[in-house]
């Protein structure tokens, strides 16, 4: 996913060949998923992407996880993790994590190192700033409320760009994160149901081009960390084609699904992921049955745990609890939640809600990490049980 794009020169057979202006060949890669048998991209290299001059074993920044104990509704307040100057790779911090996927949030203010992660894909979402993604398909640039999806082990570099630091809500896979499924046709057309659709969806346009010796690229691999240095720089790529590339997809590109009476959280679904699913809340008109309450009814999805990012407007049924911009809600597995108390009465009458939220629901626990005990706002779990 998410479809087929060709980007700078290839030749018109492929496995065939295809010659720099020197008369030596372009080296072929083939980067594909699932053993052959899923998406792949054919990429053309000046240089061989096999040479490889050093490898060190590598330390990434420490992280731990607890589990969620006692079991309780969390709030946390990213903004208050703003640190000092940090990269958006090696600067995040991560709040949430299982097996499946790890959630985490950077204030970031210059470029990351050369990265490829082989353990999965990244979802990244732009709380605000702007970011340049460089990888070997090219350049795509990225502004406040672009979802970026880089696929597993693409080496890239992470640019903020704007005047001011970037700030990021990382989502890492474990697998693959793509469009759900039900969107879908059986070869990957976007259906006429599916809130977005391939003229919603960017990808890089351009062969980028960086001529460089002895290389350093970071890679997280299933068992550790390991620094290479390559023997020339990996962005040498003439051209490509294929359906694997880094894309990016806009939060107000959108299109709310709504009803006369409340539509639970799938019609917000943007993304699935191995054991977790990411949806928009995005600004709606809401429920027009006469008799509608438009904050969400109580809940307890007892497969899932609930985390939702609050990165614009106002969230209506969560007035009163504390909630700002920046905000994560943890809402777990073996807890009910519901709207904040006196919400549901408040929002009869109401026909628009000006709100905007990243959600992610997993199917199994979320554990606690370092940086979200550190941001904590240890009242949340009371706010309900206090009077309208
Ligand atoms: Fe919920």
């Amino acid at each position: 996913m998410p479809y087929y794009r060709s980007v700078g020169e290839v030749p018109r057979k492929r496995h065939t060949q295809f010659r720099q202006p020197d008369g030596s060949l372009y080296a072929e890669e083939l980067m594909g998923q699932e053993g052959f048998s899923s998406d792949s991209s054919l990429l053309y290299h000046r240089y061989a992407p096999t040479a490889i001059l050093a490898a060190d074993e590598f330390t990434p920044p420490a992280s731990t996880r607890s589990p969620n104990l006692p079991l309780k509704p969390r709030h946390l307040r990213t903004h208050k993790l703003d640190a000092g100057s940090a990269d958006p790779v090696l600067g995040r911090q991560y709040l949430l994590a299982n097996d499946d996927v790890r959630i985490g949030y950077v204030l970031a203010d210059r470029p990351s190192p050369l990265f490829r992660d082989a353990t999965g894909d990244h979802c990244l979402y732009i709380e605000a700033g702007t970011l340049r993604v460089e990888s070997p398909f090219g350049v795509l640039d990225a502004v406040a409320g672009d979802y970026v999806v880089i696929p597993t082990s693409t080496i890239h570099r992470l640019v903020p760009t704007g005047d001011q630091p970037v700030r990021l809500l990382t989502i890492e896979a474990a697998g693959h994160i793509g469009p759900p499924k039900r969107y879908l046709s059986v070869r990957g057309q976007f259906l006429e149901h599916s809130p977005y659709c391939e003229r919603d969806v960017r990808g890089p346009d351009a062969p980028l081009l960086v001529d460089d010796e002895e290389v350093e690229v970071l890679v997280r691999h299933r068992r550790g960390w390991t620094r290479y240095v390559y023997a020339n720089h990996p962005f040498d790529v003439v051209g490509w084609d294929g359906h694997l590339y880094p894309w990016a997809f806009s939060i107000h590109d959108f299109e709310p699904i709504t009803g006369r009476i409340h539509q639970p959280p799938p019609v917000h679904q943007t993304f699935q992921g191995p054991n977790f699913v990411i949806c928009s809340f995005v600004p709606r008109k809401v429920d027009y049955h006469p008799d509608s309450i438009p904050v969400p009814y109580n809940h307890h999805n007892v497969d899932s745990d609930e985390m939702l990012f609050y990165t614009g407007g106002n969230y209506e049924a969560r007035r009163g609890s504390g909630i700002e911009q920046g905000s994560i809600s943890l809402h777990p597995s073996g807890f009910t939640h519901g709207p904040q108390p006196g919400a549901a009465e408040r929002s009869i009458g109401a026909d628009y809600f000006d709100e905007l939220a990243v959600m992610v629901d997993t199917f199994r626990p979320l554990d606690l990490c370092d940086a979200a005990r550190a941001c904590e706002d240890d009242g949340y779990a009371w706010t309900w049980a206090r009077r309208a």
